[in-house]
């Protein structure tokens, strides 16, 4: 079976002091929270602290992640980070296309298929964010907008496409505390995996995340489908006994 993944989005939250007290919790939780079994771990950080999360999850099992990159590979792109200065710090994930980036900065689909295909070329996992709007939920819109966010991320990178890591975060249960049901989740799961199959002969090693209000209390049922192979957590990835009991409940 496919070793789940839990991956924190701390989106813009932290200090040196709080990182540090949070790091220090996962670390000392972790190993009983996995019991012996196993899930990937990971902490997708504010760019500016990396270097300090770099030396913090050292020889921790927990990996390093950011929250966008660039499309550049250098130059003039004032206020841009490149996948190859993130890899530079060991940086394993990028995440990719969060709705609050196509949201409140305009991120196309098409820039979000060029952000996957920098970090890919960097060797940096991206981890590409789809999801509908409530009011493209409630028009019927929900799988048809899914499958247009990753028909452009297929489109641009071929058959590098079962190298990333795809999240499915409703917009609507983001920070909101509405979770998608674990059938309701399943069912766009399903849709996404069939699309990734019918580009590439390896999309069943793609982990399909589930985001959007996963908490200690929902995450094992959530887990517990067939196609949610890990989850992406904002809110309750800030508080250590909370990422703990999600990353237990996703061990195996
Ligand atoms: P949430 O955020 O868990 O706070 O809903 C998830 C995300 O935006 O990745």
């Amino acid at each position: 079976m496919m070793r789940k993944l839990i991956a924190g989005n701390w989106k813009m939250n932290g200090s040196l002091a709080a990182n540090q007290a949070l790091l220090s919790g996962i670390h000392d939780g972790l190993s009983a929270a996995l019991g012996g079994k196993h899930a990937d771990v990971a902490v997708c950080v504010p760019v500016i602290y990396v270097s300090q999360v770099q030396q913090l999850v050292h020889n921790m099992g927990v990996a390093l992640g950011v929250q966008d990159v660039s499309v550049h590979a250098q130059g003039a792109y004032t206020g841009e980070t490149s996948a190859a200065m993130l890899k530079d710090f060991g940086v394993r994930y990028a995440i990719v296309g969060h709705s609050e980036r196509r949201q409140y900065h305009g991120e196309t689909d098409e820039q979000v298929a060029l952000k996957a295909k920098s970090a890919l070329s960097s060797g940096i996992t991206p981890i590409v964010c789809v999801g509908e709007t409530l009011a493209e939920r409630e028009a019927g819109q929900t799988e048809h907008v899914v499958k247009r966010q990753l028909a452009a991320v297929i489109h641009t990178n071929g058959h590098c496409i079962s190298e990333i890591v795809l999240a499915y975060e409703p917009v609507w249960a983001i920070g909101t505390g509405k979770t998608a049901t674990p059938q309701e989740a399943q069912s766009v799961h399903a849709v996404l995996r069939a699309q990734l199959q019918a580009a590439s002969e390896h999309a069943q090693r793609v982990k399909i995340l589930y985001g959007g209000s996963m908490n200690a209390a929902n995450a094992s049922d959530l887990l517990a489908q067939a196609d949610i192979d890990g989850g992406l957590i904002g809110g309750a990835a800030l508080k250590p006994a909370d990422f703990l009991t999600i990353i237990a409940a996703a061990a195996r």
